[in-house]
């Protein structure tokens, strides 16, 4: 890889290199199938679930977004790092519909999709666990898990007296949890807000994985919690994969991004910088690349 030595001191906006992609996957500034079609990887030859092409969003003058593109592959989880103030939530806020882009498209399974607010973007199949976990303490696992989706008893005690059935629900939870692997979890009676920090994280990804979503996202799950618990939400995060689930996950913790990510995407200064691997570059070399001491 080059390493630029004045990259660092480079002013901010100077990012109008285009963008390089380690691993020769589209770059999304040029024609689409051209870059496609030259890609060598497997991945780059399959269509994206997910893409984000030159997304641009500004606030007043702040720019957040200058142009990002993204793409994510079935199967995959896809790790977003980057600066502070480099773009990710906002980036990611787009694909979830949390904020709409000023400029650049999105598309979903190869089609264009126009996300006004996150219920949109729910309704679509992308899941987003924030966070600030939206969950209710006060509820228990099983309610958590069906918030806003609960299950209501056959026949007319369901349909006109909107009665919900906690038993199915129950069972259904307990379903869930064991089929993700979540075994510290069995008792779906509990209220959430006697979980430990990790068991709420895995409630909110069991939730997101519950229900026939085509994306997760996770925004930082890891930042607030130990050791022991972070292992048991990669594990998760890997137990989506196999359900070939894709996942993107922004995080700012580099052993647990390269530990868990088939591919990483290196956002600066509005854009993608990058996207590489753990099999071909080092954390030292996100590192440089998030700072602008290298390019991809
Ligand atoms: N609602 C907003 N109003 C004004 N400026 C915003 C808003 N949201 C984001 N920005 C600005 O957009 C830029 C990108 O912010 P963003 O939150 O996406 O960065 P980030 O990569 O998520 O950073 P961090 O690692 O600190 O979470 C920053 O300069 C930020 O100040
Ligand atoms: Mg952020």
């Amino acid at each position: 890889m080059t390493i630029d030595d004045q990259g660092a001191q480079r002013p901010a906006g100077a990012g109008e290199a285009p963008e390089a992609s380690a691993i020769g996957a589209f770059s999304g500034e040029q024609a689409p199938d051209a870059a496609a079609s030259a890609a060598p990887t497997a991945v780059a030859e399959r269509e994206p679930i997910l893409r984000a092409r030159r997304l641009v969003k500004t606030f007043g003058r702040v720019v957040g977004l200058d142009g990002a593109s993204l793409e994510l592959y079935p199967g995959e989880v896809l790790a977003v790092i980057g600066d502070n103030g480099a773009g990710k939530s906002t980036l990611i806020k787009c694909l979830t519909g949390a904020e709409v882009p000023d400029e650049g498209e999105i598309w979903l399974e190869g089609k264009r999709v126009n996300f006004k607010r996150p219920q949109d973007a729910r309704d679509a199949g992308i899941e987003t666990v924030y966070q600030n976990l939206a969950i209710s303490p006060a509820l228990d696992v099983a309610a958590n898990l069906f918030l806003g989706r609960e299950l209501r008893k056959k026949g007319i005690l369901g349909s006109v007296f909107r009665v919900v059935d906690q038993k199915g629900m129950r069972q259904r939870a307990r379903d869930e949890l064991r089929a993700l692997g979540i075994s510290t979890l069995q008792d779906v009676t509990v209220p959430v807000e006697n979980l430990s920090g990790g068991q709420r994280q895995a409630v909110a990804v069991a939730r997101a994985a519950a229900f026939g979503s085509r994306v997760v996202v996770l925004d930082e799950p890891t930042a607030a919690l130990g050791v022991r618990e972070s292992n048991q939400v990669l594990e998760l995060i890997r137990q989506l994969r196999e359900r070939g689930i894709p996942v993107i996950l922004i995080s700012h913790n580099m052993p647990h991004v390269f530990d868990v990510a088939d591919r990483i995407h290196v956002q600066r200064l509005g854009k993608r910088a990058a996207t590489i691997t753990p099999q071909t570059h080092s954390m030292t070399d996100a590192v440089a690349i998030m700072t602008g001491a290298a390019t991809g």
